[in-house]
């Protein structure tokens, strides 16, 4: 690639309208690459920090003064060099010092450039040895929210509609069924109600958690026998926000972690469950070992807060059989460079990836693109509202490139 002619970083709102940051970089020969990076709320503890102490406006300041520089003054050969100048102006083991997101808006607005200067797609300037980018992932797509993604809504954080199907059309077809049949369900059981949406765009309800799989798996089921699309129940429990002094808190219970352990393999049992994303604590290694060893051949146990991205946790998760599929970040680990690293090891070892969105999201695409270049069995990009949607619409269009 040619040199870096032009560099900048901006101050954006993500979808809850909080302020993140956007790379723009545009190399000698005019190749151009932007990239927002969005936010999490239900962080990992051991994720890199996203802004500075003092937010955007000390990112973009660290921006100008130290990064700027580097970047013009860099011969990029390819995207390696650029991220490990990241970390070096950094300094830091968790990029407080610059902020993991610029470091995310940088690593993708340029392997955006690169791929753009080589004439080739950000999917397949990222395709990882081995795949051909003819497999699409499944969708899990967020129908019903709860946590801190949603207002009133039960503990578990997220109860998704987990659609495959070798063409995404159908996939994403099969999962915003499930969506549309879960509030059409909302509305008759809760008539009177002002029902609204999470952070995710999944319906939020005055429900109980289990009640709440109850409707979602109803749904699923219905619109599997409808559509002859596989399309199944899944979870992403974020345990870590309700687990307090060693027990975890549902309103209709509480559970010590081995009851939390028969619990979640319970209502596999009962419901079906397909995908199993952090139900667990995040440093509860042996309990998900345990869930593991329980239902693992028939769900997706899948890790976030616990490995957050990073390969050396992920390795660790792999010695301990901790799970068996890890979810995918960019802005938890900071560049692509340490996420491909994740990615492959994850791949090496049989596990499967999940690439996912952040529930606070930015409109960009490039989202469906890692999904495809990394063969992750799942993107889970929600299904409502404008940042989710232009992540499924993208993937309809590498699905179905012009021409065809
Ligand atoms: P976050 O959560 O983006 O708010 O961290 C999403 C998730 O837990 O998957
Ligand atoms: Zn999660």
């Amino acid at each position: 690639m040619s040199r870096i002619a032009r560099a900048s970083l901006r101050l954006i709102y993500d979808s809850r309208g909080r302020p993140t940051v956007e790379a723009r970089l545009e190399t000698e020969k005019g190749a151009l690459g932007t990239a927002g990076a969005p936010s999490g709320e239900s962080t990992g503890a051991t994720e890199v920090q996203a802004f500075p102490s003092g937010g955007v406006p000390e990112a973009l300041e660290r921006f100008d003064s130290a990064l700027r520089p580097r970047l013009l003054d860099l011969s990029v050969n390819d995207l390696s060099t650029v991220d490990g100048m990241l970390h070096e102006v950094d300094g830091t083991p968790n990029f407080s010092r610059i902020g993991g997101n610029t470091a995310t808006a940088v690593s993708v607005a340029c392997a955006i450039a690169m791929a753009a200067e080589q004439g080739r797609p950000l999917w397949q300037f990222l395709l990882r040895p081995g795949l051909d980018g003819k497999s699409y992932p499944a969708i899990v797509g967020n129908c019903l929210n709860g946590g801190r993604h949603a207002i009133g809504g039960p503990e578990i954080q997220e109860y998704h509609a987990v659609a495959e199907a070798p063409k995404p059309s159908d996939s994403i077809r099969a999962a915003l069924e499930v969506h549309h049949l879960v509030g059409k369900r909302l509305k008759a059981k809760f008539p009177h109600a002002a029902l609204g949406r999470g952070d995710e765009g999944g319906w939020v309800a005055p429900l109980g958690n289990v009640e709440a799989v109850g409707l979602l798996t109803d749904a699923c089921t219905e619109v599997r026998d409808r559509l002859h699309t596989a399309v199944y129940p899944g979870l992403d429990l974020a345990a870590s926000e309700f687990y307090r002094d060693g027990r975890y808190v549902y309103r209709e219970q509480t559970v010590d972690p081995d009851g939390q352990v028969a619990f979640v393999a319970g209502l596999v049992d009962e419901y079906g469950l397909r995908y199993l994303e952090d139900p667990i604590q995040e440093a509860d290694f042996d309990g998900f070992a345990a869930l593991t060893q329980a239902v693992g051949r028939r769900a997706l146990v899948v890790g976030d807060d616990i490995y957050t991205t990073a390969a050396s946790r992920v390795s660790e998760g792999i010695r301990r059989h901790a799970s068996n599929a890890v979810l995918i970040k960019v802005n938890q680990v900071g560049t692509l460079t340490d996420t491909l690293a994740t990615v492959d090891l994850a791949r090496r070892s049989g596990w499967k990836t999940v690439t996912s969105h952040r529930s606070g999201e930015t409109p960009d695409a490039w989202l469906a693109h890692l999904a495809v270049a990394f063969g992750s069995a799942g993107l889970k990009c929600g299904l409502l509202g404008g940042e989710r949607v232009a992540k499924l619409n993208e993937l309809l269009r590498l699905a179905t490139p012009p021409g065809n």
